[in-house]
C-alpha cells in the first residue's frame, strides 16, 4: 500500500521502523507532473531497495523565473495513481512551510560543476536544487537516491554535493527515457503545442549527428548542430556544448568521457538534452 505523508516527523517514524528491520531505503526526488521518465526511476529504486519513497515538492528556491514556478503543473492525484501502480511505499508531499519553515536561513551552494551552462543561465537554480536535495536526504534518511541523466548537470552537482558534505546516500543516475521519436521525456513537453511537438525531436536528432561528427574529428560539428536545430524550427539555441562529462569543464582531449549538452527554446518552452560522445 502506498502511503501519502506530509510531515517530516511522520516520515522519519516510518523510515526508522524500516531501518530497524535492516531495509535499504531508496528515494526518488521529483517535483511531480510525473511521466514515464520518473516512473522508470521509481522502478529502478524498487528493483534495488526494500523500501521506496518518492518525494513530490515543487521547490520554489530553484525557480529563477517566478512565472515558471506559477505555471509548473501540479497534478498530485494523477501522480499518486501512477506511483501506486509502481508500488512505492511512501509519497512524501510536504507543504512549502514544512520544507522551509519561518526562519529558514541556509543555502547549500556547490561551486565548480554548478557554475557553467545551466548555472550561468539560471542564476540561483543549482543553489535551490542543492539545498532542497540536501534537505530531502536529511528528511528521508535514504540510503540510495535516484536521478535522471536527462538533467545531466544536476546529476553531477548532486554527486559533488554528497561527496563534499559526506552525505551517506549512494547516487544512482538512470538513463534518459525518450519518446518513440527521440524527444527526451520532460514535464515541459506537455506545454508544447502540436506543431512545436512535431519539431521538438529535431534537437536530439541533430545532437546525435553532431556526436558522430565530433567523433569523426569535425571541428564545425557544434555550429552545424545549432544551425540544424534553428532550421528545424526552434526559436533559439542557448547552448550546444561539448564538456567534460563529470566536471562540466572544457572538453580537453579524449582521455576523459565527454558529454554533449544543449538547451534550446521552442514555442516559448526551454528544452534541454544531453548525450555521451
Ligand atoms: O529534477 C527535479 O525534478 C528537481 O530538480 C529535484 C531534483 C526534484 C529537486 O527539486
Amino acid at each position: 500500500m502506498t502511503q501519502i505523508v506530509r510531515t517530516v516527523s511522520e516520515l522519519r517514524a516510518l523510515v526508522r521502523g524500516w531501518k530497524v528491520q535492516g531495509d535499504v531505503v531508496g528515494v526518488v526526488p521529483t517535483m511531480g507532473a510525473l511521466h514515464e521518465g520518473h516512473l522508470s526511476l521509481a522502478r529502478a529504486a524498487k528493483a534495488e531497495c526494500e523500501r521506496v519513497i518518492v518525494t513530490i515538492f515543487v521547490n520554489p528556491k530553484q525557480f529563477n523565473n517566478p512565472d515558471d514556478l506559477k505555471k509548473y503543473p501540479r497534478t498530485e492525484e494523477a501522480d499518486a495513481d501512477l506511483l501506486r501502480g509502481v508500488g512505492v511505499d511512501v509519497i512524501f508531499a510536504p507543504a512549502p512551510e514544512e520544507v522551509y519553515p519561518t526562519g529558514f536561513a541556509t543555502t547549500v551552494s556547490v561551486a565548480g560543476v554548478a557554475q557553467p551552462l545551466e548555472g550561468a543561465l539560471r542564476p540561483g537554480h543549482f543553489d535551490g536544487v542543492a539545498t532542497v536535495v540536501a534537505k530531502l536526504f536529511g528528511m528521508t534518511m535514504a540510503d540510495r537516491g535516484y536521478f535522471g541523466q536527462k538533467d545531466w548537470q544536476q546529476l553531477q552537482v548532486i554527486k559533488r554535493l554528497v561527496r563534499d558534505l559526506n552525505i551517506p546516500v549512494w547516487i544512482v543516475g538512470c538513463e534518459t527515457i525518450r519518446e518513440a521519436d527521440g524527444l527526451a521525456m520532460s514535464s515541459r513537453n506537455a506545454r508544447l503545442r502540436d506543431a512545436a511537438r512535431r519539431v521538438a525531436p529535431a534537437l536530439y536528432a541533430a545532437m546525435t549527428r553532431a556526436a558522430l561528427a565530433v567523433r569523426a574529428g569535425d571541428s564545425g560539428a557544434l555550429e552545424t548542430c545549432a544551425a540544424e536545430v534553428q532550421a528545424a524550427g526552434f526559436d533559439s539555441v542557448e547552448y550546444i556544448e561539448l564538456r567534460d562529462a563529470s566536471t562540466l569543464g572544457p572538453a580537453e582531449g579524449r582521455e576523459r568521457p565527454l558529454r554533449l549538452l544543449a538547451a534550446a527554446w521552442l514555442d516559448g518552452i526551454r528544452l534541454i538534452d544531453n548525450i555521451p560522445v
